[in-house]
């Protein structure tokens, strides 16, 4: 359609149509409309059955069969016959599942994220889905929050190139080809810093740490196009976010040009009644509108209320129509009204979706998610002749997908079939699975007894780490150390003489420190997907060579949390050992068990000859360093370029990653990497406006936050 036939389409419809655009509701609903249930969650949501086929979207229908029907359904009895969206999470694949987001932000590898993503957007058009609620943008500094498996970790720079790509992987260039879906990011805003990490909670940061810290995946997201923003559900400096009219007038979309279509979360508007912001659903209905939210998911107090506000004159017809007007677009813009069915093709779904191709993506990806934390002694790679045992709650368990898998679970995942791919029939022993804390399970028995089955065995993989029903939303943990079962497992094997190899599965940073003298080595699993099994395996026997890097720092306890790399510093630094009237702690060190942007690699890697030269043009600095893989084995480095800003009119943090590159290096091969940094790349947001300021600087560049190479320079 053209702009024309869309304004044209707008001034045709009914106020009740319009209002009908804007609420989205499950496929229960749509599915109720010829039996009208009058007793169930229609009448908790006051949904009359005349609502029903004028609803504009809806959310996790799965299946090309089932979506053509309801589609058909739809059209036929809409009075302007405007196709519904089908919008879906589809966070980390549709059917082939892939590494969680925190895992896949530690590959520091867009171009994987965007390569998972088409062929999530693939498995998603064939079955019919228009829309996936994903990238989750939300920086986070707070492992206690559950949602950090699904956020793109601790650093603005990194999250906002993975969220880019993310939105690119999914959308491409048409959001018409029969492939492609489009995006809608999400928590607008400052999800991730709910205090305490407590999910839902309040979120109450400055406007600089939010605007330089906070929003840069959001913003990357809406720069790379992304056809949607979602609203979150916390408070922002003491207004809701679906509610908040800086954010999303302001910020989205005067400041950045946003067009997209915004959508509350999950019975958000609802909840500003919870907050005590709105007093009723009609009031609540007011301030979502207002704050520039066209779509309200999963609950009515649009549909129940908007009518009536404008009638009353309250509110301006005006601010329906430029909601609708948004809607529309994003139909055409999907080509819905041409062809409502876009990509759904029920005759070769089946063939799509898994296919051999997606499966060598999604191992090949996985491989270069999972970090190497601990390698002593050399205990990995596996020594071909070794006597492999394998113990833990994870050994078989096929439960590794990772949170917001709407697929089945495969026990093809699992590590032990990846071993047994690999070659190797380990010794198994204690590895009952672990059940969920959300169900009232907090460890594995004790079946230490069980370990001496190992007596033979040199090596011991020990699968330890937390359920993945307990990351995600609404898991929120204060305790983040393996159940105390296993940790005694640990302890045992460590006691048995064993060389231990601990593969740990988690959507968070746990606290592993009381067990790192037990491990020889450690190998951070996160949740990897359906590849998880084969892309470990391949890792532990030495195929491959890990080479994955921390997007999140770990903490050496909870009660450091928030513990981050790029922090600002105080007056009264920590220089050398703890002393009094310092900042620093008691009892614990102030920096991260494990720092952001570290991991290990079965190669060395050296640095030498870090060059900082004024540039030319744009470049107002100029900056090389020189690798050297210096081992036998080829090896990947991620070269890591961060700046300090001396002094400034505003702190700045000691360290701001700027630049990463990655190289493949040849066993004893050096390569020199060059980084350009430019007065955008050195400025920085003064609480007015983002300004660059000439003085000296620290560049510092190297293999991690922590290790790096410095010089110091003025412009
Ligand atoms: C979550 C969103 C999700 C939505 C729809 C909410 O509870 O916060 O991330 O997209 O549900 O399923």
């Amino acid at each position: 359609m053209t702009e024309q036939q869309i304004l044209d389409l707008l001034s045709e419809l009914s106020l009740e149509e319009k209002i009908g655009e804007m609420t989205q509701l499950s496929p229960d609903f749509l599915g109720a409309a010829q039996s009208v249930d009058l007793t169930g969650p229609m009448k908790e949501l006051n949904v009359r059955p005349e609502d029903l086929p004028l609803v504009g979207t809806t959310l996790n229908a799965f299946g090309a069969e089932k979506l053509i029907a309801m589609q058909k359904k739809h059209i036929a009895e809409h009075p302007h016959h405007i196709p519904l969206i089908f919008m879906a999470d589809v966070i980390h694949g549709r059917r082939t599942i892939f590494p969680v987001p925190l895992a896949m932000a530690c590959s520091f590898d867009p171009a994987l994220q965007r390569e998972a993503n088409a062929v999530a957007a693939r498995e998603s058009a064939v079955e019919g889905i228009h829309v996936t609620f994903s990238p989750m943008a939300d920086l986070v500094r707070d492992p206690r929050w559950g949602r950090v498996m699904e956020s793109p970790g601790e650093d603005p720079l990194l999250a906002a190139r993975m969220t880019a790509a993310a939105v690119e992987g999914y959308q491409g260039e048409d959001l018409k080809a029969p492939d492609r879906i489009a995006s809608c990011f999400k928590h607008f805003g400052g999800y991730g810093a709910s205090e305490g990490g407590r999910d839902y909670n309040t979120v109450d940061i400055s406007d600089g740490t939010l605007r330089e810290f906070y929003l840069s995946g959001y913003k990357a997201a809406a720069d790379a196009g992304a056809a949607m923003a979602m609203t979150s559900f916390n408070t922002i400096d003491r207004i809701p976010a679906t509610a908040n009219k800086k954010l999303f007038r302001r910020i989205l979309r005067d400041e950045w040009g946003f067009e997209g279509v915004a959508i509350t979360d999950f019975d958000a508007t609802g909840e500003l009644i919870a907050h005590g912001l709105a007093a009723d659903g009609r009031e609540a209905a007011r301030y979502s509108l207002e704050a520039g939210v066209d779509i309200e998911m999963m609950s009515t107090h649009y549909l129940n209320n908007l009518k009536s506000l404008v009638e009353s004159g309250e509110i301006d017809m005006a601010l329906i129509d430029e909601a609708v007007l948004r809607i529309l677009r994003l139909k055409n813009r999907l080509g819905l009204f041409e062809n409502p069915f876009k990509g759904a093709d029920p005759e070769h779904e089946d063939e799509v979706c898994l296919s051999e191709g997606h499966l060598e993506a999604a191992r090949r990806i996985a491989v270069r998610c999972a970090v190497l934390l601990k390698n002593e002694n050399h205990a990995l790679p596996l020594k071909k002749d070794a006597k492999v045992g394998l113990a833990g709650p994870f050994a078989e368990s096929a439960g590794v997908l990772g949170g917001w898998a709407f697929a089945p679970s495969n026990s093809s995942a699992s590590l032990l079939n990846g071993l047994k791919a690999c070659g190797i029939e380990p010794v198994l022993a204690m590895t009952e699975e672990l059940k969920p804390m959300q169900r009232g399970f907090f460890d594995v028995s004790d079946q230490t007894a069980e370990l001496s089955k190992l007596a033979d065995c040199d090596v011991v993989i020990a699968a330890v780490g937390e359920h993945s029903e307990d990351t995600g939303e609404s898991a929120s943990k204060t305790i983040l150390r393996l159940t105390p079962n296993q940790e005694k497992m640990l302890q045992k094997l460590k006691e048995m003489g064993k060389t231990v190899v601990a593969v740990v599965f988690s959507g968070r940073p746990l606290e592993i420190k009381p067990v790192l003298p037990y491990c020889d080595a450690v190998v951070q699993a996160w949740f990897l997907g359906l590849q998880s099994g084969a892309a470990l395996a391949d890792i532990l026997c030495g195929k491959e060579n890990p080479s994955g890097r921390l997007a999140i720092s770990f903490p050496q306890t909870v009660g450091q949390i928030p513990v981050y790399y790029n922090h600002m510093n105080t007056g009264r630094p920590l220089v050398g050992k703890p002393h009094r009237f310092v900042s620093c702690y008691l009892d614990c060190p102030n920096e991260p068990l494990y720092p952001f942007g570290y991991g290990l690699s079965y190669s060395d890697f050296h640095y030498s000859a870090l060059s900082v030269r004024k540039g030319s043009g744009d470049a107002l600095l100029d900056v090389s360093v020189t690798v050297e893989n210096a081992s036998d084995i080829p090896g990947r480095e991620t070269v890591q370029l961060y700046i300090r800003d001396l002094a400034a009119s505003v702190v700045r943090p000691v360290q701001e990653l700027k630049d990463f590159v990655q190289v493949d290096l040849a066993p004893h091969e050096k390569r020199t990497v060059s980084f350009t940094l430019t007065k955008e790349s050195l400025s920085f947001w003064n609480n007015e406006a983002s300004v660059f300021e000439p003085g000296e600087f620290e560049i510092m560049a190297g293999h991690s936050s922590a290790e790096v190479m410095r010089q110091k320079v003025t412009l």
